[in-house]
């Protein structure tokens, strides 16, 4: 068994392992050092919390330990990288769902001692606890459900929802406040139980209003709400080391959210209120002639190029292209061509989904850039070869006001003077929008598995 000293400086260790992991996190170089940090720092947080002496029973804490590893290793071995964001999402909801069990485990167990305003203060946590674990839970179900398929993309959106919202939330004040009245005489379970079905009702209502390309920042704003729901349960059990893990993925959530927001034009506030980026109803349909073009012409205009973007979408992550796309990358670099590559903040799945799929095919660093660094350099390309893209590149974004994805900024490579499409049909991307860029006239389109295509082209180059 560990001294409480011990205990303390554990905690202490594995906090600012934390906080070296996030940074690491934060850049592309440092991203798999930050990872390490982060599995030495929970390495330590479990043992110092299992040998802490408030374990009264190791078989159980072993066989939940057995269990949770078997099925973490189980989905990390198995999960494709492009269903990265249901499992995220899936996660966030078992965090609201062990706030609220332990919130409610809190509750029914009497044995804690606790008197007059301590007593209280503690209510207060379990019952603030409940609300936010409640709130996460059904609301990452929700995200879940959306991100695989399984419930429409499309934004549902109830008459009159915000007033509906504000009254949920004056409901969840008022029946704190029964709550807190009724534990005074040894009630208050009707309030409490009643408070959580108003809390999974306002997760559910509260993403479910949310739609399309809007679904990036919900992610990361549910995985904000998991932490401060792991703070609260910290509250709860009088961890410190639960709270500070707890406020830092709530912050570090909170702040993506908002740096979300910025890369794709929407007011922060609207989103934490739900059903923002919904107001438009139907966005201007695309006519026009689409150029096709086959592999021999597409290497040829890659061979007369000297100024190449490569702008990677979702379909490059399904394709699993990123390997060739890197073959051809060093064969036009090889030859003396510029070949930069263009990556939007909400390309792909989840943050930093062309990031990490460019890093595991080792894409040199120094030619990978944000859409902000190049957005403007498109004039002087000569060829944009966009792979398994469409929102993103989507132009109706910026001068059609009906679009859903109507103020996002895109990457305007419409600018240079040719862009080739690698995609398999006509289909529309996540949002669901038509996408002008298909039909414009310096655009032509290379039909097919991007995979597939990036591989001829290789071969095509080669000979
Ligand atoms: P999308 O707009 O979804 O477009 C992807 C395109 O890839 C599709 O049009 C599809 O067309 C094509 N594609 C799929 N499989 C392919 C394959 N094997 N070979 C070639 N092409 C293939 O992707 P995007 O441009 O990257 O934009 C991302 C969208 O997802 C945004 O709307 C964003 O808001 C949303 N979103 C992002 C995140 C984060 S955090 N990044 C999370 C959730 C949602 P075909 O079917 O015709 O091939």
């Amino acid at each position: 068994m560990m001294s409480q000293g011990l205990v303390i400086m554990s905690y202490v260790i594995a906090s600012i392992l934390f906080i070296l992991s996030l940074s690491g996190l934060s850049h592309q170089e440092t991203a798999r050092r930050g990872n390490y940090f982060g599995m030495a720092g929970m390495a330590i947080a479990i043992l110092a919390t299992a040998f802490s002496g408030s374990v009264t029973s190791y078989t159980i804490l072993v066989i939940a330990l057995l269990i949770g590893a078997f099925i973490g290793t189980k989905a990390a071995i198995k999960v494709e990288m492009t269903q990265m964001p249901e499992l995220v999402a899936l996660m966030h909801s078992l965090v609201g769902m062990a706030a609220v069990l332990v919130g409610y485990a809190n509750f029914i167990d009497s044995s804690n001692g606790l008197q007059g305003i301590e007593k209280t203060i503690h209510e207060v946590e379990i019952y603030i606890g409940i609300f936010i674990g409640a709130v996460t839970f059904s609301g990452s179900v929700i995200a879940f459900g959306k991100l695989c398929g399984k419930l429409s993309g499309k934004p549902i959106l109830l008459p009159a929802r915000h007033w509906l919202n504000l009254g949920l939330l004056i409901a969840t004040v008022w029946l704190g406040e029964v709550f807190l009245t009724g534990t005074e005489t040894g009630g208050g379970t009707f309030a409490l139980i009643l408070m959580t079905l108003i809390a999974l009702a306002f997760g559910v209502h509260m993403v479910m209003a949310i739609g399309g390309a809007d679904m990036p920042v919900v992610v990361s704003m549910l995985n904000s709400y998991s932490g401060w729901a792991a703070a609260a349960t910290g509250f709860m059990l009088g961890n410190d080391l639960l709270i500070v893990t707890g406020a830092l993925v709530g912050s570090s959530g909170a702040i993506l959210s908002y740096i979300m927001c910025r890369a794709m034009n929407r007011h922060f506030l609207s989103v934490i209120a739900g059903g923002f980026g919904s107001v438009s109803t139907k966005a201007t349909a695309v006519e026009g002639d689409v150029s096709p073009i086959n592999i021999d012409e597409t290497s040829q205009l890659l061979q007369d190029a000297k100024n190449i973007m490569i702008i990677p979408g979702y379909g490059m992550a399904v394709a699993q292209a990123q390997h060739t796309v890197n073959e051809i990358t060093k064969l036009l670099r090889s030859q003396g061509k510029t070949v930069r590559f263009g990556i939007h903040p909400v390309a792909g799945r989840m943050p930093g989904h062309m990031n990490v799929l460019l890093a595991e095919a080792k894409v040199p660093y120094d030619i990978v850039f944000e859409m902000d660094e190049i957005n403007e350099d498109f004039p002087s390309i000569d060829v944009s070869v966009v792979i398994g893209a469409n929102d993103i590149v989507n132009p109706s974004a910026l001068d059609d006001p009906n679009s859903p994805i109507a103020g996002m900024p895109v990457l305007e490579c419409w600018k240079s003077a040719t862009t080739i499409i690698l995609k398999r049909s006509m289909a529309a991307g996540y949002a669901g929008v038509g996408n002008p860029l298909f039909v414009h006239e310096n655009t032509r389109m290379l039909f097919g598995d991007a995979n597939e295509s990036m591989q001829a082209i290789l071969k095509a180059l080669k000979a």
